[in-house]
């Protein structure tokens, strides 16, 4: 059935899983820099930063009702039936990371452009401000829209595809779909047709992931009605 070769074995990919954890674990120095922006920000003498940097009576900032709301919601939780992303209680790191791929047009999915309209006016202190706003969101609380297909999704999930090599998301994703910063994003919540889109685009090599082509290497071993499932668990959650 196996018509690939696969460049890594589950193995592997596994052990490339744990280094990152690890790496994870000990990462203060990403936390130290992604805090340093507010202060710049106000100590600047120019009030246009001051400004770009604003919030709502409401505390939201203004960047994110002018620019962000209409697709990703005022509190980073996306209208259903939408191919837009929640981003509510997503890592601050990935969404940081994600932004700079949008900016540098590295992230190009058929999508992509949609965002790299979005990031390119923003500044660098905004960029940290809407971050900020969105990873301290409460995330997205899960629903049910087809039990079966959920109960698939699950069993892909937490058991992987062995025949073909391919570990499980849990492995990278945690049981409770949390991820773990800087590198594996959360997904709990997350929107069906946003997950499906990712996944297609992972397997099709439109959208490269970062890391050692990690998501290529799973994609490209599932096929639709599995990556349905999948959406459908993680959308559950
Ligand atoms: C017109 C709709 C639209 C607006 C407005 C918009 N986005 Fe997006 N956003 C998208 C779409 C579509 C995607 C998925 C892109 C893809 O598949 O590559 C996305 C993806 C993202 C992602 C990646 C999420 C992930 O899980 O990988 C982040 C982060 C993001 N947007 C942040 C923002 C921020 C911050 C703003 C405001 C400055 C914003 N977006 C405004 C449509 C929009
Ligand atoms: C070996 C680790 C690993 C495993 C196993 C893994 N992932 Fe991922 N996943 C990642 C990493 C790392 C990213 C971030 C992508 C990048 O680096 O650009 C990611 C990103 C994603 C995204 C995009 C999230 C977003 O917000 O855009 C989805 C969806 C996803 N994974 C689903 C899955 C599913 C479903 C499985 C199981 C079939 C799985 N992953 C297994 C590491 C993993």
């Amino acid at each position: 059935m196996l018509q690939k070769k696969p460049f890594l074995s589950a193995v592997s990919v596994l052990t490339i899983a744990m280094a990152m954890t690890s790496v994870a674990y000990g990462s203060t120095i990403a936390k130290t820099v992604s805090v340093a922006s507010p202060a710049a920000a106000t100590s600047s003498v120019m009030n246009v930063t001051a400004a770009t940097s604003s919030v709502t009576s409401g505390g939201v900032p203004t960047v994110v009702q002018n620019s962000c709301m209409a697709c990703h919601g005022l509190q980073g939780v996306s209208p259903d039936g939408g191919m837009f992303p929640n981003l509510a209680g997503q890592w601050k790191p990935y969404i940081l990371r994600e932004l700079d791929h949008f900016k540098a047009h590295t992230r190009a999915d058929p999508l992509s452009p949609i965002m790299w309209g979005m990031v390119a006016p923003l500044t660098a202190a905004q960029t940290q401000q809407v971050a900020d706003y969105f990873s301290s969101q409460k995330p997205a609380s899960g629903h049910v829209y087809d039990p079966k297909l959920v109960a698939e999704g699950k069993k892909l999930y937490f058991g992987g595809l062995p025949k073909m090599q391919m570990p499980a998301c849990m492995a990278c994703h945690g049981t409770t779909l949390a991820g773990l910063p800087p590198f594996f994003p959360m997904l709990a919540g997350q929107k069906r047709t946003y997950v499906i889109n990712q996944l297609t685009y992972f397997k099709s090599g439109q959208r490269v992931a970062t890391h050692k082509g990690i998501m290529q290497y799973i994609a490209t071993r599932l096929d639709q009605t599995q990556i349905a499932a999948l959406a459908a668990y993680i959308r559950s959650r």
